[in-house]
């Protein structure tokens, strides 16, 4: 049931707007307050005052209406719901989104808005496979925007394939599930991604090749299954994920400290690719060529955050390491879950030829206590999503 909950339903301009009258009517009956606002473009396709009538409800329209906005501005309208939930989202109001546009009451209400967001996405096949849409949807999935659909079928203009709008049971199914708590409510997790950067002098550093991607992609999974999470994260290129707290760090030691002021949790996973060394005897001013030759670098050992996690009196429930090897993953990956202390290993193959370090996909090995599992090759959003659920299985 929806009683009590709020929902600004935003109604985009395609064919499937229609569909929003039906989606109206079936959030009303599960108790929702339905407060539709119309994109100029929706209007070419359903009545202000057919979706007013089944909304029992004013119409947001206009950015620049003096009445509205006497009566609720649109700050006021974007932050006054429990859920925006955007059906149909069509490709252009998800590149407004993505490039953060405010143009119109609709892009404005997005950008202004501190409340979750779900998006009914709704197009052409071609469109939705752009790369430009592809780009949008990631983009907007790293800003921890919720999607239901597209189905996969027929198209209103003859075509066949992916960006039907889905069904109007499964719209509302999404929103009833978005309400109720995940496995993980209720419970703190930290996640550490991304490289780290050792200061040679104040302009040159030690780095790795770590993207953040996988690390990301696993905060955004324990986020939408309810956990709490604080994300520990040295400069990567991908951008973090909404709705998490995150921390950025620079060095291995400003994670550790990152790390323990973020305890307790009740999970720990540490994505990051930490280097073993930093210079010790790192400038304070630049190292210029010609002062006596190539300079030498003394290494110190940096802190093992993941040993020093696993081994702390407060330690979280489920301690979660990472190893990237390029041979005999199993058994490397083996003895470094007993020389670190943690519970488990997500182990993968690193070699060059995988394209894995950077890459879309991933394929580990996760170690537990009873042995070793090889999961499929997927992609690092789905290895996210199945460690995610062991992790909510674990704590359970
Ligand atoms: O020993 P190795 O670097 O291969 O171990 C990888 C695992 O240990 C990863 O989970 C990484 O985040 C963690 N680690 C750490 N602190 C270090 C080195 C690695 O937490 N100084």
């Amino acid at each position: 049931m929806l009683s009590d909950k709020t929902i600004l339903l935003i109604i985009g301009g395609g064919i499937a707007a229609f569909r929003a009258l039906e989606l109206i009517r079936r959030l009303r009956e599960r108790g929702a307050k339905v407060t539709p606002v119309l994109t100029s473009g929706a209007e070419e396709f359903v009545t202000p005052l057919s979706v007013s009538a089944l909304a029992a409800s004013k119409v947001y329209r206009n950015l620049f209406d003096l009445t509205d906005e006497a009566e609720m501005g649109h700050i006021e309208l974007s932050r006054s719901a429990d859920l925006i939930l955007v059906a149909p989202a069509t490709a252009n109001l998800m590149a407004k989104m993505a490039g953060g546009m405010a143009d119109d009451l609709a892009s404005t209400l997005l950008l202004a808005t501190d409340t979750p967001v779900m998006i009914a996405p709704a197009m052409n096949v071609r469109m939705w496979e752009h790369p430009a849409t592809r780009r949008n949807l990631a983009t907007l999935e790293g800003d921890g925007i919720r999607r239901v659909g597209p189905d996969e079928g027929p198209m209103a203009c003859g075509e066949y394939g992916a960006g039907r709008l889905t069904e109007v049971p499964g719209i509302v199914a999404a929103v009833e599930a978005f309400f109720a708590d995940g496995p993980l409510t209720g419970r703190h997790v930290v996640v550490t991604s991304g490289p780290t950067h050792e200061a040679i002098d104040p302009v040159r550093y030690i780095a790795n090749r770590s993207s953040g991607a996988q690390g990301t992609a696993l905060a955004a999974a324990l986020r939408d299954l309810g956990a709490r999470v604080t994300f520990v994260t040295g400069p990567a290129r991908v951008a973090p994920p909404g709705g998490v707290d995150v921390v950025r760090v620079e060095s291995a030691a400003e994670m550790a400290t990152a790390v323990a002021a973020a305890m307790p949790a009740d999970a720990a996973v540490m994505a990051a690719a930490v280097a073993d060394w930093r210079v010790a005897n790192a400038g304070d001013r630049k190292l210029k060529k010609g002062d006596g030759g190539a300079p030498e670098l003394v290494f110190a050992e940096n802190p093992d955050i993941l040993a020093t996690v696993s081994r702390a009196a407060d330690r979280p429930a489920l301690v979660v390491g990472f190893a990237a090897e390029t041979h005999d993953v199993v058994a490397h990956a083996t003895a470094k879950r007993a020389r670190k202390g943690c519970d488990w290993i997500v182990a993968n193959d690193v070699s060059p030829g995988t394209g894995i370090m950077g890459g879309a996909e991933n394929a580990v090995t996760l170690i537990t206590e009873t042995g070793a599992e090889e999961w499929p090759r997927m992609s690092k959003a789905e290895t996210a999503r199945r460690l995610a659920t062991r992790i909510a299985e674990r704590l359970a």
